[in-house]
């Protein structure tokens, strides 16, 4: 049993039972579907990557890890794919007992039997919803001797999601792995690019790489957004032509054994920055590793924010892209014209992770980091095309710098640092072959 499991149980108690299921098949058109995905709080506490999978976990049992799969089908197998049955489920991910996933209906309610909470999280998976509350409710009118369902029913996401937000030492290797593949393909991004190509060209090339090296894939739709493009925050049509001249935002990370990595460069398609863009760089990021540096163990959510709009008013003061008192900037949003979105967020295995941003939800009382916590850094200036009370100089300018984090005991590790951030750097990078190749032409 996977130790998250073990934990999950030790926390539910006794009285409890659980009740996870396992994501379905989504349709995308006709008769195709989307790759599955695996859910995560699924996924995360049993390690079982098929689809319409059931787990239900009751701590008083002897076998307190029980698993309801789709039964091996020598046909189905050969249409759609192998799968684990019964069998697989017990020897490979340490389910204690596997059923055919077509008992659940008639096994459940006696597994629900006698316990007075029940951990399920109503909204995921309708069917099962409705499964659910059918048994309640003829429980509701069933004779009081014998009734007995669970009386309260809690999210086991409250649990779960607290869990996926401090990560274990197994789960940073397997971020840092995802971490290193996107900075890899980031790289050769960079070193690829070139006036001409196509935005596609490069999302292909990073993408090419993620699945070269051992990731599933992208962890979301990749933003490949050349000029004007890099001041649409998710931009994800990559289908224009790259310019010489312009700036290339790519917002790329893959996702490894689950784990997703989320990183952000910004660098000039034709190697080298305009004096122009380097100093809206500049600005971003310096911002952006004050902003790192604040991402250590007592800092609160909030605060890193409130420091991320400070410091990003005063840049575009002196860059004029704002006029006034940076307090009154501040107070009246003024920067939200160019940075409208927030510094960062959790990552592990959703990119826009699990866990609570607050201490406590409703006195809004923002959060501080502790060790084993990932945020990413990500402060950024878009200045649109046609911002008439931005310098002329800076229209069209889109720039996000974005870094994986690890908070850890005494500091930070940043997981991202295997791809250049400094201009310099970068501007090396991509005019390193490209030298050579122009002498080996003479
Ligand atoms: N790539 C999504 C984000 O940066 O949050
Ligand atoms: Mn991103
Ligand atoms: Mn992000």
């Amino acid at each position: 049993m996977r130790p998250q499991l073990e934990k999950f149980i030790e926390e539910i108690g006794k009285d409890a039972v659980a009740i996870i299921p396992a994501a379905h098949e989504k349709q995308r058109s006709y008769d195709t579907e989307y790759k599955f995905r695996q859910d995560n709080d699924f996924w995360y506490l049993t390690d079982f990557p098929e689809p319409d999978a059931i787990a239900v976990i009751d701590p008083a049992k002897r076998n307190k890890f029980t698993m309801f799969v789709r039964p091996r089908d020598p046909e189905m197998e050969t249409w759609f794919g192998r799968r684990e049955g019964t069998d697989g489920a017990e020897k490979n991910y340490g389910v204690q007992k596997a059923y055919s996933i077509e008992k659940f209906e008639k096994m459940f309610p006696k597994m629900l039997h006698g316990k007075d909470k029940l951990y399920y999280r109503f909204g995921l998976d309708t069917s099962l919803d409705k499964l659910i509350l059918q048994y309640l409710s003829g429980q509701r009118h069933a004779r009081l001797k014998t009734a007995y369902p669970p009386h309260t029913i809690i999210d086991p996401s409250l649990i779960i999601h607290e869990m996926r937000l401090h990560k274990t030492d197994e789960e940073i290797e397997l971020m840092q792995k995802s971490a290193d593949i996107a900075c890899a393909a980031h790289k050769l991004a960079m070193r690829k690019c070139k006036p001409g190509m196509n935005e596609a060209e490069i999302e292909s090339i990073i993408e090419h790489h993620f699945r070269m090296n051992g990731a599933s894939g992208a962890a979301y739709n990749s933003i490949v957004g050349g000029g004007e493009n890099a001041t649409i925050l998710h931009y994800v049509e990559n289908n224009a032509e790259l310019k010489d001249g312009d700036l290339l935002l790519i917002d790329a990370g893959c996702e490894y054994k689950g784990y997703a990595s989320d990183i952000t460069r910004t660098f000039p398609v034709n190697g080298k920055y305009t004096k122009a863009q380097k100093e809206v760089y500049d600005v971003v990021l310096d911002v952006q590793k004050a902003c790192v540096e604040a991402t250590v163990t007592g800092t609160t959510v909030q605060e890193r924010q409130d420091l991320s709009i400070e410091l990003l008013t005063e840049g575009m003061k002196k860059l004029k892209l704002l006029k006034g008192r940076t307090k009154t900037l501040v107070k009246e949003k003024k920067y939200m014209q160019y940075y409208m979105h927030g510094v960062g967020h959790y990552i592990g295995m959703d990119v826009h992770d699990a866990g609570r941003y607050f201490e406590d939800q409703k006195a809004k009382n923002s959060r501080p980091f502790a060790p084993g916590m990932v945020l990413t850094v990500e402060p950024g200036i878009y200045v649109p095309a046609d911002a008439k009370d931005a310098p002329a100089k800076y229209r069209g300018i889109g720039i996000r710098i974005e870094d994986d984090v690890l908070v850890t005991e005494d500091g930070n590790r940043n997981l991202t640092t295997k791809v250049p951030k400094e201009t310099e750097e970068i501007e090396a990078l991509m005019n390193k072959g490209k030298r050579k190749a122009r002498s080996a032409k003479k």
